[in-house]
């Protein structure tokens, strides 16, 4: 059993049951007489006490053990109501598994971010970091869950494309004239999974995927990397207000069970960002903000002069000065904005009837700036193709996407979460380098 397991059936344990634990020491204090070693076995970022007494310190030599050792231990539980922790294990058996080599870099005092950043194979090993990794593994699981009650088909989109489905050029290459040429054609890792998902919505209607993205992201900044994942939706017979709605909904869901079923983690979090909780209970309890675009510049406009882009105007693409601006002061939470220009939008977008507009929207969240991008589908062939276009995509590759609108279309809408960005919203942490176990970003991938 691990120790979560033990520690959520606290209240049917007996004094005096016997428990065994597999796992690695986190600290050892005491004296000759009486030992005390905390261990943890990675469920939960909580330890366990252990109490040694008598003769099994020295028969086994228990003093020189040092942080990281591996080990088993076997006894007796003893119910401390009144301690901090609600139970500790009296030792009658150890084994000791393996050592720790004097240089281990994971110590128990203070290490930076950056320092373990240079060691991602070891870093996992802290509090913080197994409490990121087990909010994260939390957030993966609430995420399918709530697919599978919803009945959306789970599907792959092909991590190997042909196409890249945002038209912005951020691809990564596989396979050239230039390369081994091993597909005969042009190659990239995908972008997104939105246009294969298309496909399969107009068979079964909610669908979704999640899976590894690439884009060759030259900026610099704690919210991108060139690998991340994405959480793609998408829905036929679904308008932009409906997957709105779809998206709040299962953030909400999500979040709200992800911090039911990890106090300790989420308190541990909390310790070190003390408004966390306070935040994210706020947006479980509040209706999301839904906002223009061009009602945001106007906005924007009032507070000029708090920017460095002072040049707010319609058509301009928010920077993240703005976005953070916008969900911190102006709305103090959560917010989605819709219906932005489509020339900063992607081709595939619902043209609305202003002729400027399209049909999508951003979710932005204070800390990160955008979480979540979607829009409601364009669905009219020939809107599309006069779209691609107006922006030079070459429609060859696209033919398949174009017949989707020539065989029984049903709008589709959908939206991508950036599932780093989640994690950082949830767990507190700033940057996205920290959320994932080994980051990828231009001009750097260890391991
Ligand atoms: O806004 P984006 O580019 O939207 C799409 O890719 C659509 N095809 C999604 C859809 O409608 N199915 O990306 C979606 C989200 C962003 O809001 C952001 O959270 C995240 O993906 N994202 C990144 N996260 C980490 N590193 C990067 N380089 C990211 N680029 C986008
Ligand atoms: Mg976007």
């Amino acid at each position: 059993m691990t120790l979560k397991k033990l520690l959520q059936k606290l209240q049917t344990i007996k004094e005096d049951e016997t428990f065994e634990l597999k796992g690695w020491l986190i600290s050892n204090r005491g004296n000759e007489k009486i030992r005390f070693l905390t261990i943890n076995d990675g469920s939960t970022v909580s330890n366990l006490q252990v109490v040694a007494k008598g003769e099994i310190i020295q028969k086994n030599n228990l003093s020189s053990l040092t942080l990281g050792t591996s080990l088993v231990v076997n006894g007796k539980i003893h119910l401390t109501p009144n301690a901090p922790q609600p139970l500790e294990l009296i030792l009658e058996d150890i084994s000791l598994i393996n050592n720790v080599d004097e240089d281990y870099p994971i110590q128990k005092k203070e290490t930076t971010l950056d320092f373990l950043r240079e060691i991602p194979h070891l870093r996992s090993r802290t509090n913080l970091f197994r409490s990121i990794m087990l909010i994260r593994n939390s957030l993966a699981f609430e995420i399918h869950k709530y697919f599978q009650e919803h009945d959306f088909l789970y599907m792959a989109s092909p991590i190997i494309t042909s196409n890249d489905g945002e038209g912005a050029g951020e691809t990564l290459l596989v396979d050239d004239e230039t390369k081994d040429y091993f597909f005969k054609q042009k190659a990239f890792l995908g972008v997104t999974g939105q246009l294969h998902a298309e496909a399969y919505a107009a068979t079964f209607k909610n669908v979704y995927t999640f899976g590894p993205t690439f884009r060759a992201e030259n900026s610099h900044t704690s919210r991108h990397l060139a690998e991340f994942w994405m959480v793609e939706p998408e829905v036929a017979f679904y308008e932009l207000k409906d997957i709105i709605k779809l998206a709040d909904d299962l953030l909400k869901t999500v979040i709200n069970n992800t911090i039911k079923n990890y106090p300790d983690e989420m308190k541990f979090l909390n310790s070190i960002n003390p408004n966390l909780l306070d935040t994210l209970n706020k947006f479980l309890e509040n209706k999301l903000t839904v906002i223009e675009y061009k009602d945001v510049v106007k906005k924007l406009m009032e507070f000029r002069d708090s920017f460095e882009e002072k040049n707010i105007h319609f058509g301009m693409d928010l920077a993240s000065e703005h976005e953070k601006f916008l969900s911190e002061k102006i709305v103090q939470g959560p917010v989605a904005v819709i219906n932005y220009p489509k020339d900063i939008k992607a081709f595939y977008m619902y043209q609305n009837d202003d002729y400027q507009t399209v049909a999508a929207f951003d979710l932005l969240v204070p800390g990160i700036g955008e979480l979540i991008g979607g829009s409601q589908r364009e669905s009219r062939y020939h809107k599309l193709v006069h779209r691609m276009n107006e922006l030079n995509i070459s429609k060859e590759p696209l033919d398949w996407y174009l017949d989707l609108r020539r065989f029984g279309y049903a709008p589709s809408s959908g939206f991508g979460i950036g599932f780093e960005r989640l994690v950082m919203y949830v767990t507190g942490v700033s940057n996205i380098r920290d959320v994932i176990p080994f980051p990828r970003v231009a001009g750097q991938i260890k391991m």
